[in-house]
């Protein structure tokens, strides 16, 4: 795609929402700086970007991991647009906290972030965050449509930046057995795939509670820049308290890591 089409993209997400202008007109030129030099020494700085469920965990798995491995890697800096959840993860990792995730790509000391937002945010801040020179690691979905899947590979390729989609269903290590399984024929003559998930809990299926006060007239940590969250988002219409809550994890996540892992799992034998 061509730098043109790929402003042009850029225009169009932007229209959307996050009042527009500001985080468009700082790709227009599509200006890239260069990542900080690492020496052999020096830690791996991270910022994450999104503090619900995931942003936490990967936080916290980050966290876990610089200790264990004499410092390798270190949270610097969280952002989300609900002050509470802000507040409540900068205090856990001791660091800077914000609300708006340009601010974060700003900062020169930032390495590498994890992108852990929702659904419509994610190629959108990964090209922010390669243009301002910074690895990322981003939750699934990827994206939303093949243009962006073709701009976020261009755009991995011009910044020669680090990109790594994050599914669990790919990666945890049952999955990794049951897909060997399949190709060492433990099954048979596979002839059909289906996958499922369900959750025998009393919470039921990721049914959290919202927070009573939580939204964009909220005063101190119930506040929420409810009209960033929803930038670029297709149910921008329902009310912000039920989006609050990703309310469509049942359609379109699950099925996103489902499907995936399905393919992943079966592709020698389905797609040979
Ligand atoms: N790797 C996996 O298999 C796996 C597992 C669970 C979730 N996920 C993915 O992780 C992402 C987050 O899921 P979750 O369950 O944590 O959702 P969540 O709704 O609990 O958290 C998302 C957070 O992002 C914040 N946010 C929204 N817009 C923002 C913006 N513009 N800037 C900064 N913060 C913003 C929200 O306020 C919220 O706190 C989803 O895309 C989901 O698909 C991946």
């Amino acid at each position: 795609m061509s730098s043109a089409n790929r402003r042009d993209f850029m225009k169009t997400v932007g229209a959307a929402g996050l009042t527009a202008s500001s985080a468009l007109a700082s790709r227009a030129g599509g200006k890239m700086t260069g990542g900080r030099v690492l020496g052999a020494n020096d830690r791996i700085n991270i910022a994450v970007i999104g503090c619900g469920g995931r942003g936490r965990s990967d936080a916290q798995s980050f966290a876990d991991f610089g200790e264990k491995n004499n410092g390798a890697c270190q949270i610097v800096a969280v952002c989300d647009v609900y002050e509470k959840r802000k507040r409540a993860v900068s205090e856990r990792h001791k660091c800077d906290g914000f609300l708006d995730y340009r601010e974060v790509l700003a900062r020169k000391d930032v390495d590498a972030v994890v992108i852990a937002t929702p659904d419509h945010w994610h190629s959108k801040m990964a090209l922010d965050a390669m243009d301002h020179g910074k690895d990322v690691y981003l939750e699934k979905p990827m994206c939303h449509t093949n243009d962006e899947a073709k701009l976020l590979v261009n755009t991995v390729k011009e910044t020669k930046r680090v990109l790594q989609v994050g599914s669990q269903t790919t990666s945890a290590d049952q999955w990794w057995k049951a897909k060997k399984a399949i190709a060492d024929g433990m099954i048979g003559q596979m002839i059909m795939s289906q996958g499922s998930y369900h959750r025998n809990s009393t919470g039921g299926e990721w049914n959290y509670t919202i927070d009573p006060n939580a939204g964009p007239d909220g005063k101190g940590e119930d506040y929420i820049d409810w009209k960033t969250w929803q930038a670029a988002s297709m149910c921008s219409r329902t009310s912000a308290r039920c989006r609050i809550l990703s309310i469509w994890w049942p359609t379109m996540r699950r099925g996103t890591r489902w499907c995936s892992a399905r393919r992943w799992q079966t592709r020698n034998i389905f797609l040979a």
